[in-house]
């Protein structure tokens, strides 16, 4: 009796997991995709995460390249829901066209996990109760890069060049629209007026592919430009695009104090060597990991964090947000 019901219960979930993936193998598998795999965080930090993870947790994922245009993901997941994949996990390349994923994975009824660009389109995530998203709090990164800057500003009198008390500064803006763009770039400026300390903003240009190459031509520009001897701070929405200006710092034979954040193994280097004065880490690790417990968990139709020790927070975001980190002259070696 006890037998019978048993074999009865593996031919019930056998047949489950073959009709939740259109297969009869039982593996689950994710359709996924990463906006640019030119970009140095998505590429350096969350996509290796993403394959190692998922091997170790037994699970199939198919990661395309969505090359910096969201008509092509679209098509990607067209594929992916013609494959029958169980579940996707999307990087979206507009923040602002969620609603058009999220239809199409209601539509499908497939499960949708989103991570690294939240939606940005008013109670879309609501729109359907099988997405989540898996990011940061993007405000965090502008506040911690911020006090680190006002920190440093303070202890370093000699880098208010010019002695009027304000700090002349430029900005590399990441993607116009992104949330982590837009917070960070307000949010360490906000670090200095709420410290007291007045600002002046000589440039701030934007890239839509946070690139080192932006980085390196926007910097060698604003070096040679009429302000370039004004300039007191470089702040940087991201190492990538802190890569490039380090780089057109070294060319011209300057070293202005400059920030960060993402913390990839080159800015650790970048500490090290004395020419980049500190990042933040942004956990790619544990945001890949997160992406693939919940797609996992949602796949097989359980609570997306039965098991694991996220949290979803509290909004109507349904959203994963892993803790940025302060990394400095000081601790990057932890973070090796
Ligand atoms: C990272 C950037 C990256 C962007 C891509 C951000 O969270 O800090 O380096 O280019 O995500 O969406
Ligand atoms: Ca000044």
């Amino acid at each position: 009796m006890k037998k019978a019901l048993l074999l009865c219960l593996v031919l019930l979930m056998a047949g489950s997991f073959a009709f939740a993936n259109g297969k009869d193998d039982g593996t689950v598998t994710i359709g996924c995709n990463i906006y640019s795999f030119q970009d140095n965080f998505m590429n350096g930090a969350i996509k290796p995460e993403l394959e190692k993870y998922a091997a170790a947790k037994g699970v199939k994922i198919d990661i395309v390249d969505s090359e910096g245009q969201q008509a092509k993901l679209n098509d990607q997941v067209d594929i992916f829901i013609t494959k029958k994949v169980d579940v996707l996990a999307i990087n979206l390349v507009d923040p602002a066209a969620a609603s058009a994923i999220i239809e199409k994975a209601k539509k499908a009824n497939i499960p949708l996990i989103l991570f690294n660009k939240e939606a940005t389109e008013d109670g879309v995530m609501k729109s359907y109760d099988k997405v989540w998203y898996v990011g940061t709090n993007s405000a965090e990164s502008g506040v911690i890069q911020g006090e680190m800057m006002v920190a440093d500003w303070k202890a370093n009198p000699a880098w208010d060049k010019n002695g009027d008390g304000k700090v002349q500064y430029v900005m590399l803006k990441g993607e116009p629209g992104h949330p982590d763009a837009e917070a960070r770039t307000k949010y360490s400026v906000k670090a200095f007026t709420d410290a007291g300390i007045g600002v002046q903003q000589l440039a701030l240009e934007a890239d839509p592919n946070w690139s080192t190459q932006f980085g390196n031509d926007k910097m060698a520009a604003w070096l040679t430009s009429s302000f370039g001897k004004d300039i007191e701070l470089v702040i940087c929405n991201n190492d990538g695009m802190g890569f490039g200006a380090i780089t057109a710092m070294k060319a011209a034979g300057v070293r202005l104090p400059i920030y960060s954040v993402d913390a990839l193994d080159q800015a650790l280097t970048h500490i090290e060597d004395g020419e980049l004065d500190g990042t933040v880490l942004n956990d790619g690790v544990n945001q890949a990991r997160a992406t693939i417990d919940l797609a996992i968990n949602a796949a097989k139709g359980m609570d997306v964090t039965a098991g694991t020790s996220w949290k979803i927070d509290n909004g109507n975001t349904k959203a994963v947000r892993v803790p940025y980190v302060a990394v400095t002259p000081e601790n990057y070696k932890e973070f090796r």
